[in-house]
């Protein structure tokens, strides 16, 4: 399935349309010091708040995976960039998240009235009702710190917490005329395998991208996207991949052909078993990560 080229005003309303639905199902959080936090609670119980989820970690790209102590299952995302062939069979973990149960994105106002730093965490855990040894907690601070992290060199981001910041961001990196397109992982077969080979079933399609913004979702009681653009040279491709049992997937993938800023100790290294920055490095995308690439 192609993605077409959408217009930026289209697009905008679409995503805004998404933004407002969300607004409905928000009303609990409306106002955020108040008690009133079923809702919240629901929110609580998402996959994405898993403290445990180190997948997020691997795609923050160029820090040290401090985190890692172990091969995780959710850090099988990487390959080389000579696995691109047809026939190439490669272990890679999609997470499968339902996005009718996933946080929604809070429109401004609600966004602009919580503070989001590391140093209000104690405030926000009590807007969230958590408890501060609970995983939520660990989870919050977490994302905050990720998103607190200095950029490396060459390298922008921004977490962006409504959607117009996202739209922003990316209108600021493209430049304000031009067209841009936005690719995600399709999943064209239902299945609960999280982890398994594929092959890949056809020779790789690379899309022409002179900038690309990866906008990664970041586990948090709201929709958080963790977007960042890198000057450093990538390739961007769509693979359609054939699971073991079955599945179908085409899948989004970034080569990041210069690793060199990149800190020694990133997971990629560890997972690929290879001489730290000496070589691109290459990954997939899951489902609910957004690909957006100036044309
Ligand atoms: C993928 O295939 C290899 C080689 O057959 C096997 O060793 C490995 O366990 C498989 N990985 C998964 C996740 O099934």
């Amino acid at each position: 399935m192609r993605i077409g080229y959408v217009s930026r005003s289209i697009f905008l309303s679409l995503l805004l349309v998404m933004c407002y639905n969300g607004n409905n199902k928000m009303n609990a959080i409306r106002n955020p010091l108040n008690q009133d936090i079923p809702m919240v609670t629901n929110l609580l119980r998402l996959h994405s708040m898993d403290a445990n989820e180190k997948y997020h970690m691997a795609h923050v790209y160029a820090y040290p995976s401090s985190h890692m102590d172990h091969m995780d299952a959710q850090l099988m995302v990487f390959f080389f960039i000579e696995d691109l062939k047809v026939g190439k069979r490669i272990p890679v973990y999609f997470p499968k998240r339902d996005p009718s149960t996933s946080p929604h994105f809070l429109p401004r106002e609600e966004s602009d009235s919580i503070p989001f730093s590391v140093e209000s965490l104690p405030n926000l855990l009590q807007i969230f009702s958590f408890s501060q040894a609970s995983p939520q907690a660990k989870a919050m601070e977490d994302t905050l710190r990720e998103c607190e992290m200095k950029p490396i060199k060459g390298e922008s981001k921004l977490c962006a917490t409504p959607l117009e910041l996202m739209l922003d961001f990316v209108n600021e990196i493209f430049g304000f005329n031009s067209q841009f397109q936005v690719l995600s992982t399709t999943h064209f077969t239902e299945s609960t395998t999280l982890l398994q080979n594929y092959t890949i079933l056809k020779k790789p399609e690379e899309i022409s991208a002179p900038k690309m913004v990866a906008c990664h979702t970041m586990p948090y009681p709201y929709a958080i996207f963790y977007c960042h653009y890198q000057e450093s040279e990538s390739k961007v491709f769509k693979v359609l991949l054939g699971g073991v049992n079955g599945d179908r997937v085409e899948a989004v993938a970034v080569c990041h052909l210069d690793t060199s800023e990149w800190s020694p100790d990133h997971v990629s290294f560890q997972v690929l078993g290879m001489e730290p920055r000496s070589k691109p490095v290459c990954h997939f995308f899951p489902a609910d990560n957004l690909v957006w690439i100036s044309s």
